[in-house]
């Protein structure tokens, strides 16, 4: 078909006006046109390229491709993607600006960039003649896997780059984030829809990054701000990094608006001090500033250790602390029956998040704060870190205290509460309790155990009180019908619910043991667990004596599994989870080479190929011990990025410290 000249310009005007105001919603935040005629273009282009065949794969209509990717494919760094040195105060910083000038022998100011440091994935984007050909995670900074897919549906990240001569390769690194208002709207969404609610911004696009399914990873807004250049082929690029991101910013990438030039450190410190001021008007999550010598020659000159460039520092922000009220305290139920306290606050913005409760753990901790209702607290909250009350301020400002008392029933069935242990309560009702039965179906379905997508909190309270769940085998038994009858489902959400039921019979077996809830049993004990036993039936038959012998298994957590097991009710559920279908593949056990028995490894740092619990996991099933701490009794501490206090003891006592990559090599050479 001949194409008229006239419909080929309007694709390309509206490809071109969509990219724009994606970049101003997305990146600038100041859109100028209403979502509605935003819609009307994107659905005249689909139209146009549909009825023309006039599809190409930079259109902005493009960004979601078509099915999930089986796995991820591994992307070499041609040149390394480096982490960061941190320092936590003013002298730290003027030390490492004496540093550099000693190491320069010249005493002239030096000029930085200063940016802030924002807390989300690293990521770099390869575009090629101007197109985006690849996108890849940072991985251990020598090996990343293949992200493109989900990249592509961020939009406010350029298919094609502005300008028409950009030839050869061209690299740009930066970092995918989710920001405050993005988080705050999925969440919003989530709980609308009774599904789970995402923990903190920084998991979430970390999660959403690493999605097989595209389709998953365009449902969280995430965004990027690029910070680096990496290979560049053909186009010149400016000495000083700000013109760096002045030219990138001009091709539409996102940059940071929020970046300065300082010159000399002092103007750095004031930099910093400004930015922790307006921390929480920040529309994006920031963990600290990044301090960088502006001129790509000096950084040239001044190299770069084994992981990190002299050149550069991370000046880390301490954890926030704000004041507030203690409305009330109220005491939850949990799975296993322990009551804990829990404060409700007059609500917050602490550390990027919204804090309108927090856990009080147990009546000790009411004690030593001192805690009575109505008391002004502080409260403080570190990264993805639990809100914690850390003091009363001025308690005499409390005018009508109320002294926080534990219940003598539960306040969930009335059952009298008991004593458990020495500063544990319990209702003593057991799984008869509707707020255990809750809690243990909540856990049974969550992220971490058999996952059941859709399987939210709001619903499964819905489904506790309408009696059509008792126990967490009856969630099996679910129908189509009966879902649909609850609130806030269709007929639609009713399948997908029950696909999802059916899709979560597949699983493994520490998701298993772990989404049972015998008490003390994470993730990381269910890991080792399967890798000792390999199946489910040994761990059933054995003793406590013999689980003692599963690495990081000590005597109070075997006996709670010997427990668990010896009790014929949890037997008789585990009976019908089976013949509900629930499976797992078989798992070797790695009885060949125990080739690290007797090694002490600790894990600190980040972890970008694995989770630690697998990476636990992986060392436990090779006779290694995982320690929580360096010492000189330590062989070996794997450090990923953001490695503190662990790794610098580790240095001081030389004991072996490798990255991820040297890691993965290793346990890829001893299995
Ligand atoms: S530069 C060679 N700039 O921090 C230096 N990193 O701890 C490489 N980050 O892996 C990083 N904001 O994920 C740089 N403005 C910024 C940053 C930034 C956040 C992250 C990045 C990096 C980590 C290092």
């Amino acid at each position: 078909m001949k194409i008229p000249e006239k419909i080929k310009q309007e694709v390309s005007e509206l490809r071109r006006q969509i990219d724009y105001h994606n970049r101003l919603y997305y990146t600038q935040d100041r859109p100028e046109i209403p979502d509605a005629d935003y819609d009307a273009m994107f659905d005249r282009l689909l139209f146009l390229e549909r009825e023309y065949d006039l599809v190409s794969p930079d259109s902005p209509t493009q960004r979601v491709g078509g099915e999930p990717l089986g796995h991820f494919s591994q992307v070499a760094h041609e040149l390394p993607m480096l982490s960061l040195d941190k320092v936590f105060g003013e002298q730290d910083l003027i030390d490492f600006d004496n540093r550099l000038k000693k190491r320069l022998e010249d005493d002239a100011g030096l000029e930085y960039s200063c940016e802030p440091k924002v807390d989300g994935v690293a990521v770099s984007l390869l575009y090629v003649d101007g197109l985006l050909q690849r996108a890849a995670t940072r991985g251990d900074g020598v090996t990343g896997e293949d992200i493109t897919h989900n990249v592509r549906t961020i939009s406010g990240i350029p298919l094609k780059l502005l300008g028409s001569s950009l030839h050869g390769r061209i690299e740009v690194r930066g970092e995918i984030f989710l920001g405050k208002a993005g988080f705050a709207r999925l969440n919003k969404r989530a709980r609308k829809e009774g599904s789970k609610t995402f923990v903190n911004p920084r998991n979430t696009a970390a999660g959403a990054v690493r999605q097989l399914d595209p389709r998953k990873a365009a449902r969280i807004p995430l965004e990027m701000f690029c910070y680096s250049v990496g290979v560049v082929d053909e186009v010149t690029m400016p000495d000083k990094l700000s013109e760096v991101f002045d030219l990138i910013d001009s091709w539409g990438l996102p940059v940071n608006p929020d970046r300065s030039t300082e010159q000399g450190i002092e103007n750095c410190q004031r930099y910093c001090d400004r930015l922790l001021s307006k921390r929480d008007k920040l529309d994006y999550e920031i963990d600290g500033a990044v301090i960088k010598v502006n001129n790509r020659s000096v950084q040239e000159r001044l190299g770069q250790n084994a992981r990190t460039p002299r050149w550069a520092m991370a000046y880390k922000f301490p954890a926030e602390e704000k004041s507030t009220r203690v409305i009330d305290v109220e005491f939850q139920v949990g799975r296993t029956g322990t009551i804990t306290p829990v404060a409700r606050l007059e609500p917050v913005f602490v550390g990027g998040v919204t804090v309108s409760n927090t856990t009080l753990h147990n009546m000790d901790e009411v004690a030593r704060l001192g805690l009575r209702i109505g008391d002004t607290v502080i409260i403080r909250r570190a990264g993805d870190v639990i809100p914690k009350v850390v003091k009363v301020i001025d308690p005499a400002r409390n005018k009508s205290p109320k002294p926080i008392e534990i219940p003598s029933e539960c306040p969930a069935c009335g059952s009298p509460v008991e004593k458990d242990g020495e500063v544990l309560y319990k209702c003593s009702a057991g799984i008869i309790c509707p707020a255990q039965r809750k809690e243990s179906i909540k856990h049974f379905a969550s992220r971490g155990a058999l996952d059941v997508e859709g399987l939210g909190d709001k619903l499964v309270e819905q489904l506790v009180d309408s009696g059509l769940v008792k126990n967490v085998d009856d969630i099996f038994s679910l129908t189509q019908e009966q879902l649909a009858g609850m609130e806030r489902m269709g007929e639609k959400s009713a399948a997908n619910l029950l696909q999802a039921i059916e899709k979560s019979k597949q699983t493994t077996l520490p998701r298993f043991l772990y989404a049972l809830g015998i008490r003390e049993v994470g993730e990381a004990t269910a890991q080792a667990l399967t890798a000792h036993y390999g199946d489910l039936q040994p761990i059933m038959d054995a003793s406590a004596e013999d689980h003692e012998r599963v690495t990081d298994v000590g005597p109070i957590v075997a006996g709670h599994i010997e427990t668990f097991f010896r009790n014929e009710e949890n037997r008789a559920l585990i009976g019908k989870l089976i013949s509900h279908g629930i499976q797992w593949p078989k798992v070797e056990i790695s009885t060949g080479s125990q080739a690290l028995a007797g090694k002490t490894y600790v894990l600190t740092g980040t972890l970008e190929q694995m989770t630690r619990n697998d990476a636990k996991a992986r060392l436990l099933a090779l006779g290694a011990k995982v320690a929580g701490s360096v010492s000189k009794n330590t062989d070996c501490v794997v450090a990923g990025p953001g490695a503190g206090s662990k790794l610098s003891k580790a240095e001081e006592l030389g004991i072996e410290i490798i990255d991820e990559g040297e890691f993965l090599r290793l346990l890829d050479s001893l299995s």
